[in-house]
């Protein structure tokens, strides 16, 4: 989760740039850089470490101009140098990048075959040569980007400086976020209203998959395929707090829709890109290989992703997991092996009972793991690893892009565990490897299902109970579904394994009765169709959230058909998650509830 910010201005932008940047510096700091024109000639200057040392880099080499981009890092593809730090540029552009390429390797192969010479490891450069090339070829830089942006695939935000162009700049929005300030003869982007908030308070925030033309008097939006568009522009309320809302009307729509980046950020702490392996960042004070056991504990939500990991665990270290809810684990008195690894999982890190169960595992003289959102929380400072989540703060009471991110590092850990154990091959990691890269991209296109879940959710407002369904690691989802939607819309809400519909759920089946399945097309997808056969032969509604290969074999008359793209079946967890969340968003907001503070709930539980 880089930081990116541009400017169209009426005097030198060098200092107005990294002033943004240290706005934008929560959102990652090993290394920053400026580009900037001046009557048309590119100037650039980049410096590894914090802001700091961009700052001192200006002074001794000061870098004059009007317009300029700027950029501070969290490295995903390649190390923190300078050689990889952002802008990167050619003679014709400059780019600065937030998020990931996935199909860089393809495209710069393709354009060093071409003559392309690259100067760093990054997934960023080939943005820069691709545009480059197509301006070689005889192309405007506007449609140098528009042709460009349909060759990139991934989850990514970008800004465009050009050479002899000092009345152009260039942003574009998939996946990971972009704002449009509006000045007085100036215009502006930037990842957030936040590091806009010192020149602007006037606002657009691009949609996903738009792209804007600026010039130092307008603003031109242009969608996916390349329509000029309106985006309302709004007054932002930024400067008070660090956290706003954006366009959304609660935080937990705003964090449902940051998924794809936070995500991505968490992902690439724990992933050598270019690799393309998992490495955790730190040693371990453990050795997989001597584990018996893995004991996993944590409430809520929380608990559903350690249900998830068990799957992971169990699959690829072939390590046995035993999990329980915290508040059961702490007083069974569970026996536990000396020396064997306790994991816990919590947003807050401030849960009274995960962190009692953590101190009842030290006593058992457990390895203590903690995967936690909050790193200087009590389970953080008490574990003996912890492994953060990198959501950022969280602010609706119901969690969501905590979750996706505890399930991004646990899925990590799970990688690093049959690696080390030596059940999972090299090919067999890059694959898994590949498939959670490519996880950012997936969630844009599952949120692309919002329409269609919000008018279906307007039917939802109006029933009383629903049943999820799901089997594998879809069962957990099912579970996380229905907590989500009676914690918010206070509509009553149960998940089950779909293999146990028959001892007992089967008898709430009648017509009135909402049944959401949770079915990719993996390799129980078959066992679910039964189930959905036995509910629709009660003439239960079913809601199929599935795949195109899943929506084709189900051969079953649904009530609605939700259709995510196909993807490899570890990260469907991953996935499915958001038309969950959005499910029981957009009930809870047609029935008009609080839904970043529902009744009785708080965000950290610290009681018992
Ligand atoms: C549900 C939810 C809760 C939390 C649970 C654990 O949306 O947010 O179920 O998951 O209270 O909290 P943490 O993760 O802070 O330990």
């Amino acid at each position: 989760m880089c930081g990116i910010v541009g400017i169209l201005g009426t005097k030198p932008v060098a200092s107005q740039l990294v002033d943004a940047l240290k706005r934008l510096e929560y959102r990652g700091y090993d290394s920053a850089g400026v580009a900037t024109l001046d009557h048309g000639v590119m100037g650039r200057r980049r410096a590894e470490g914090k802001l700091q040392a961009l700052e001192l880099k200006l002074k001794d080499e000061p870098l004059p101009g009007n317009a300029g981009i700027g950029h501070t890092r969290w490295a995903t593809h390649g190390k923190p140098t300078e050689s990889n730090a952002h802008p990167h540029a050619t003679d014709k552009v400059a780019v600065v990048h937030n998020g990931i390429i996935e199909n860089f390797r393809e495209l710069r192969d393709k354009l060093i075959a071409a003559g392309h010479k690259f100067a760093s490891e990054t997934d960023t450069e080939v943005v820069a040569h691709l545009v480059t090339d197509y301006m070689q070829k005889g192309k405007t830089p506007i449609d140098a980007v528009a042709a460009t942006l349909k060759e990139l695939r991934g989850a990514f935000a970008l800004a465009f400086l050009f050479a002899g162009e000092d009345d152009l700049l260039i942003g574009a929005r998939k996946g990971s976020p972009l704002a449009v300030g509006y000045g007085k003869g100036e215009m502006y982007l930037g990842s957030d209203a936040i590091a806009l908030s010192p020149f602007t308070d006037t606002i657009s925030y691009l949609d996903d998959g738009d792209w804007v033309v600026l010039t130092h008097t307008s603003a031109s939006v242009r969608d996916a395929q390349d329509r000029e568009v309106k985006r309302p522009i709004v007054k932002s309320s930024v400067s008070a707090q660090l956290v706003d809302k954006g366009n959304h009307k609660h935080f937990m729509a705003k964090e449902i829709h940051e998924q794809p980046e936070v995500v991505g950020h968490t992902l690439a702490h724990y992933i050598d890109m270019v690799g393309e392996r998992v490495a955790l960042p730190g040693k371990l004070p453990f050795d997989w290989t001597k584990l018996k056991r893995l004991s996993i504990s944590a409430c809520g939500t929380a608990f559903y992703a350690g249900l998830v990991a068990k799957y992971w665990f169990e699959r690829f270290a072939k390590l046995p997991v035993e999990i329980d809810i915290a508040s059961e684990f702490r007083y069974r008195g569970a026996p536990l092996e000396e020396g064997d690894l306790a994991l816990f999982i919590s947003q807050s890190g401030e849960t009274a009972d995960t962190l009692a169960t953590l101190r009842y595992a030290k006593e058992m003289k457990q390895h203590v793991l903690s995967v936690v959102n909050v790193t200087t929380s009590t389970i953080a400072r008490e574990s003996d690893v912890v492994m953060p989540t990198l959501a950022g703060p969280e602010i609706g009471v119901a969690s969501t892009k905590a979750f996706t991110c505890q399930l991004s590092v646990l899925a990590c850990l799970a990688l690093a565990a049959g690696r080390a154990r030596g059940h999972l091959s090299e090919t067999d990691e890059k694959n898994l490897v590949r498939a959670l890269i490519a996880v950012p991209r997936l969630m844009s296109q599952a949120l692309a299902l919002e329409p269609q879940i919000e008018k279906l959710s307007h039917d939802l407002a109006k029933v009383k109970d629903v049943l999820y369904l799901g089997r594998g690691t879809s069962f957990p989802i099912a579970l996380e579904g229905a907590l989500k939607l009676k914690e918010i819309s206070y509509i009553h809400a149960e998940g089950y394994a779909a293999g146990e519909l028959k001892h007992g759920p089967i008898a709430l089946i009648d017509e009135t009765m909402p049944v959401i399945v949770i079915a990719p097309h993996d390799r129980v997808f078959e066992k679910t169709v039964s189930n959905m056969q036995e509910v629709a032969a009660r003439g239960g509604k079913i809601i199929l959230v599935t795949d195109p290969k899943g929506a084709k074999e189900a051969t079953i008359e649904s009530l609605e058909t939700l259709m995510l793209p196909e993807m490899a079946s570890t990260v469907t967890p991953l996935v499915y998650a958001i038309p969950v969340q959005l499910m029981a968003y957009h009930t809870a907001a047609a029935i008009g509830t609080d839904v970043d503070q529902p009744r009785n709930l708080a965000k950290s539980v610290t009681v018992e």
